[in-house]
């Protein structure tokens, strides 16, 4: 495994046991030390709690609807969902989307999830190795996630606002190294870290950092947001600078301001992130308006997906493949089997939206018949 220190810690910090920790996982004494590992335990606590959606804003699917037909003409059993991704063979367009929870809990988490991918057959991404990164402990990241996982796709990830302290192409090759990944993620979550006590302010320079890791690496970067969704704008910077693949990670799922809202140390720092509760570009129009900016670029819609659905919408609006963080945590804490069911379950859901819209694969569903449900008019 490789492990570097590249950079330097965050503040130590007191160690609050969360619930999720309190169920049966004790962490050894240095690292019940962390800030960080403190920090990421609450986010999974916050986000079990039910407490971490958006008020009001959706991810917007719920605005369509598909045409139902009545005569499939297709073996339901025969509906060819499959599709490929970083060269890997995926048998449902779906990834697990990158979670942390601190060494421990994402250790037990990241071999569920890599256990549970092999055997669905589709992708994950590991959450955040910046802790494992600085080599304050490696807890989570190891090559047994690929033994694991097999020959599906496996993502590494750091924070963007990393690039600006450690040295990007190295950071990003060890990165892969560590857990033999197909690619490397880098996530941009602004908002998270302007509401946060103590997170990265400084954002600028940030784009020729993303652009000189993308040109050296040895593998794609994948730039994704954490649930308040890249504009085209953006995503058209971001091609030019060589990123192949973005992950919209658009609002209606998790609220990072809600999250963040609910750990603040104070009322002045809760009233600020509280304001930024429903803040972001809805994963539907995310998705629908960078397929018109960026229409060579591979394009994975999560942030709010529900079910297979809301997938099978993505993909029609012109998604690659669909990811999901939230909604899959609780199964990845009950274990692999609970994993599997879930993953099983929004699979078959995607089939059968195929099955009645009368799509024989993945391909077809992308010109399938889909309405504003509001007027019943069908959209282009
Ligand atoms: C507990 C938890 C931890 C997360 N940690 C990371 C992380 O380390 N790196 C990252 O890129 N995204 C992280 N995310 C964000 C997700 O990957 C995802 O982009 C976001 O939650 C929106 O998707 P969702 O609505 O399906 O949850 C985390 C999400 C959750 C729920």
């Amino acid at each position: 495994m490789a492990r570097m220190s590249i950079g330097s810690r965050k503040k130590q910090g007191g160690m609050k046991l969360g619930a999720a920790l309190a169920a049966g996982i004790a962490e050894p004494p240095a690292v019940l030390d962390s800030e960080i590992a403190r920090r990421k335990t609450e986010h999974i606590d916050i986000v079990m709690s039910g407490n971490a959606g958006f008020e009001q804003l959706s991810t917007g699917f719920e605005r369509y609807r598909f045409e139902h037909c009545a005569l499939p003409e297709l073996d339901l059993d025969a509906v060819d969902i499959s599709t490929t991704f970083l060269s890997r063979r995926l048998r449902a367009p779906f990834i697990i989307s990158s979670m942390t929870g601190g060494p421990v809990l994402a250790q037990r988490i990241n071999l569920t999830i890599a256990e549970a991918a092999g055997i669905c057959g589709i992708g994950f991404a590991v959450g955040s190795q910046r802790i494992a990164l600085e080599g304050a402990a490696a807890a989570g990241f190891g090559r047994d996630l690929r033994r694991l996982a097999g020959p599906v796709p496996i993502m590494a990830n750091f924070g963007a606002a990393q690039l600006k302290e450690w040295d990007g192409p190295s950071a990003g090759e060890a990165a892969i190294e560590m857990i033999d990944a197909d690619a490397l993620i880098i996530h941009l979550n602004p908002l998270q870290e302007a509401v946060q006590a103590g997170g990265d302010r400084d954002w600028s320079s940030l784009l020729s950092r993303i652009e000189a890791l993308a040109r050296r690496l040895s593998r794609p970067v994948i730039v994704k947001e954490v649930g308040s969704g890249i504009s085209a704008a953006v995503a058209r910077q971001l091609c030019n600078a060589g990123v192949s693949i973005i992950d919209v990670a658009g609002a209606g799922g998790t609220s990072w301001a809600a999250v963040e809202s609910q750990r603040a140390p104070g009322p002045r720092e809760r009233r600020i992130a509280a304001a930024f509760h429903d803040w972001g570009i809805p994963t539907s129009e995310a998705v629908a308006s960078l397929r018109t900016a960026c229409p060579g670029t591979t394009i994975i819609a999560s942030g709010g997906m529900r079910n297979g659905i809301d997938a099978a919408k993505a993909i029609r609006l012109g998604a690659d493949l669909v990811g999901q963080a939230a909604t899959l945590l609780p199964a990845a804490l009950d274990g692999t089997e609970a994993l599997i069911e879930e993953i099983a379950i929004q699979t078959e859901q995607l089939r059968i939206a195929c099955f009645c819209t009368g799509s024989a694969s993945l391909a077809t569903l992308r010109s399938a018949t889909l309405l504003d449900a509001a007027t019943g008019k069908a959209t282009t």
